[in-house]
């Protein structure tokens, strides 16, 4: 805790850089990596654990080819910086490579994912052996709380598309940006 307040100061002071800061003072540091497409409470609820375990993480805005986006990855970390400011360890990042390359290159050793469901379990299985076996880097994985289990970004789009009220799966700012994403799209 003294470590996460000493570093949260020199960062703020933007007296270090944070991946120096991370190396003097062994932080132990995570990413969250996702597409955040929009971030959901299920994502936040996610941060906010990670945040709890770990000196720093980092939300790594990352490109999933299998997807076509709703934002931009600038208005995704746009809508992440607003709703995690109460957090103080969290940093926001984005990366368009494999992800074990972003971690080697920030010197981190750990990504935390949430499972929602054995539906998530193949899959996520999967990518964590070959980012183990491609890099040492570890994969954790955090159960999704119970009440987020149904919650994903594709379903949320969805029912913004077609004028549901998501205001209990997203945070405020994501609502707004869903709504007005939807009127500029006119359908
Ligand atoms: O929120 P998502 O779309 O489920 O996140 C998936 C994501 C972006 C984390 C994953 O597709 C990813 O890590 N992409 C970066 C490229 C990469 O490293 N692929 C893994 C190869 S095993």
């Amino acid at each position: 805790m003294v470590k996460q307040r000493f570093s949260t100061v020199f960062l703020r002071l933007k007296w270090i850089s944070a991946d120096l800061l991370a190396s003097v003072c062994h932080m132990k540091r995570a990413v969250c990596p996702g597409s955040f497409d929009p971030l959901t409470f299920g994502h936040l609820d996610i941060i906010e654990r990670a945040s709890a375990q770990f000196d720093e993480v980092v939300i790594a805005v990352l490109v999933n080819r299998t997807k076509s986006s709703m934002f931009t990855v600038q208005e995704r970390m746009e809508m992440i910086a607003k709703t995690t400011a109460h957090l103080p360890n969290i940093r926001i990042d984005s990366w368009s490579g494999l992800l074990v390359e972003y971690c080697k290159s920030k010197d981190i050793q750990s990504i935390v994912k949430g499972l929602r469901a054995v539906t998530d379990f193949d899959y996520e299985l999967q990518m964590a052996q070959v980012n183990l076996q491609a890099s040492g880097v570890e994969t954790m994985f955090m159960a999704t709380a119970p009440a987020h289990s149904f919650l994903s970004s594709s379903l949320v789009k969805e029912l913004a598309h077609y004028g549901g009220d998501v205001s209990s799966m997203v945070p405020k700012t994501v609502n707004e940006a869903l709504k007005a994403r939807v009127a500029e799209s006119g359908n």
